[in-house]
């Protein structure tokens, strides 16, 4: 296989507002990134993909942007972007940015001007109804609509309603957005996540929703074909530089239809498949994923991602229950085919922080994910001020970066083991895939390419369960122990997965 770096490599991602601060206004910023490449080459990650820094005045916390070509203050100056753009490569670290082309900020000079009049220059940027039609928001159960009482029509907001939907069925929107891509492909920005890419084409009738839909948001679901076309515009621009890539965000529930975004590569060169975060920790239900995802792909001919957090999901530690369930997601993680995205602190076990309502701050109550990484083991934990723009996770006395460093047994030696098994085992890295699951308690993937030979055993129950093998296999790396060398015995412990090699 001739991969590419976007194959190969695991992809990080990192909410700047919650990584390191160094300003000390108890926000994290682009000098904290900066600050802890040094960590992210020991990790071995490959990629950076840094959720919103543009200007915004963070009704949704950057995913409403005001203007797509400079940095919120907040966190830095373009001469930061520049800096870390510039450490990060000399680090052989690429840097993927957030781009958010279905909605704009209401804040946005194009908003501004086309709510100014009914014939304002850029009325035609947004959409205008004098009639709402049934749709709902995200995040609430308010309208997508909502009334401008100045030019007396009604603008469309998928999210909130400082976030109206662009028009990109104007050609304007279109050169004005392909020109947003190429002012940070220029800047040396080796490519994009595109926010909920799947909604960018809208059906021109804008139809009710019919009644079973009626009152959801529909993020998970809505889709129209004129989003192709728009991708094939958008892949031309990203193609139009050396080695970049485009990996969109498609929030659909469905494997089948989240790989139609590949086109014929001519679309997205990755696209985010959320089905593992919504998955019970049951094997049955992993192995039909991972059969689904290695047909659909296959037939397609495109390369799948995994991953099991983000900045919009629980973290794992807390979703599973324990870290022992989460350290062994982890050996399953790292042994799948397709890019892996990790979300930071997912590599040190951070569980969600506790978030009492008085210092709730997110509209769709995702506070507790997005609380402030602890690099040190006491207050103000590596930041400069104790006093972050949200609480502390729990724990943090063993759950940081500095602490586990010292610890081969921690979970970021594990994690960074298994990074270092996927760059060096073409198995893992481009190999076939075949799941089954034993007992109804672990699941078995195989990994096969080049007489390279990998097999991950996962035990998804709390006892111990005997997997015999007739023939012999050594034991790489053990969720509950780290990175090893002794023969498979036979036997899994409570919630342990171990990577055998052969
Ligand atoms: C998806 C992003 O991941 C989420 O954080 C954001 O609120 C919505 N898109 C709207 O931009």
């Amino acid at each position: 296989m001739n991969a590419s770096w976007w194959q190969t490599g695991t992809i990080y991602q990192i909410y700047p507002r919650s990584f390191l601060d160094t300003s000390g206004n108890g926000v994290g910023d682009l000098r904290g990134v900066i600050n802890r490449l040094e960590y992210l080459e020991w990790l071995g990650v490959r990629a950076v993909w840094l959720s919103p820094i543009f200007t915004s005045p963070m009704a949704d916390f950057g995913y409403d942007v005001a203007d797509y070509c400079d940095v919120d203050p907040i966190f830095g100056d373009l001469g930061d972007i520049d800096a870390l753009i510039a450490a990060a490569h000399a680090r052989n670290i690429r840097v993927l940015l957030d781009w958010v082309p279905n909605h704009t900020s209401d804040q946005h000079p194009w908003f501004v001007e086309s709510r100014s009049s009914l014939d304002a220059a850029r009325r035609d940027w947004y959409i205008w109804r004098d009639q709402p039609n049934n749709w709902t928001a995200a995040f609430s159960d308010v309208p997508a609509w909502t009334f401008d009482e100045h030019t007396n029509q009604y603008y469309l907001h998928n999210f909130l309603p400082q976030q109206p939907d662009l028009n990109w069925s104007n050609p304007e929107v279109v050169g004005a957005m392909h020109n947003v891509l190429r002012f940070w492909l220029d800047r040396g920005i080796d490519g994009f996540r595109a926010d909920v890419v799947h909604m960018i084409g809208k059906d021109p009738a804008l139809p009710d929703d019919p009644p079973e839909r009626q009152g959801t948001s529909g993020v998970g679901w809505r889709e129209h074909p004129s989003t192709h076309g728009l991708l094939r515009g958008i892949r031309s621009v990203v193609d139009s530089y050396d080695d970049r890539v485009l990996l969109g965000e498609i929030n659909l529930d469905d494997t089948a239809r989240i790989a139609t975004y590949h086109g014929q590569a001519d679309e997205l060169h990755l696209a985010f498949n959320f089905l593992p975060l919504k998955l019970d920790w049951r094997p049955e239900g992993w192995r039909q994923l991972i059969a689904e995802v290695h047909s659909v792909y296959n037939a397609v001919d495109a390369w799948p991602t995994w991953v099991l957090e983000n900045h919009d999901q629980q973290r794992l530690v807390t979703r599973l229950g324990s870290l022992e369930r989460a350290r062994a997601a982890a050996v399953l993680l790292m042994s799948l085919r397709g890019t892996v995205v990790l979300y930071a602190g997912q590599e040190f076990g951070l569980a969600d922080a506790k978030v009492p309502a008085e210092r709730t701050v997110d509209p769709g109550g995702r506070d507790g994910c997005r609380a402030p990484i602890p690099w040190e083991p006491s207050p103000p934990f590596g930041w400069p001020t104790p006093d972050a723009w949200l609480p502390w996770p729990p724990d943090p006395q063993q759950h940081n970066p500095t602490t586990q460093r010292d610890d081969s047994t921690s979970t970021l030696w594990l994690y960074r083991a298994l990074l270092q098994q996927r760059a060096e085992s073409s198995a893992l890295r481009s190999g076939s895939t075949t799941a089954r699951v034993v007992n109804d308690s672990v699941l078995i993937v195989d990994r096969e390419a080049d007489g390279d030979h990998c097999r991950a055993l996962i035990n998804f129950t709390g006892g111990t369960v005997e997997v015999p093998f007739d023939d012999t296999w050594t034991i790489i790396i053990d969720s509950c122990a780290g990175e090893t060398g002794g023969d498979y015995s036979g036997q899994l412990e409570a919630d342990q997965a171990i990577l055998l090699r052969r």
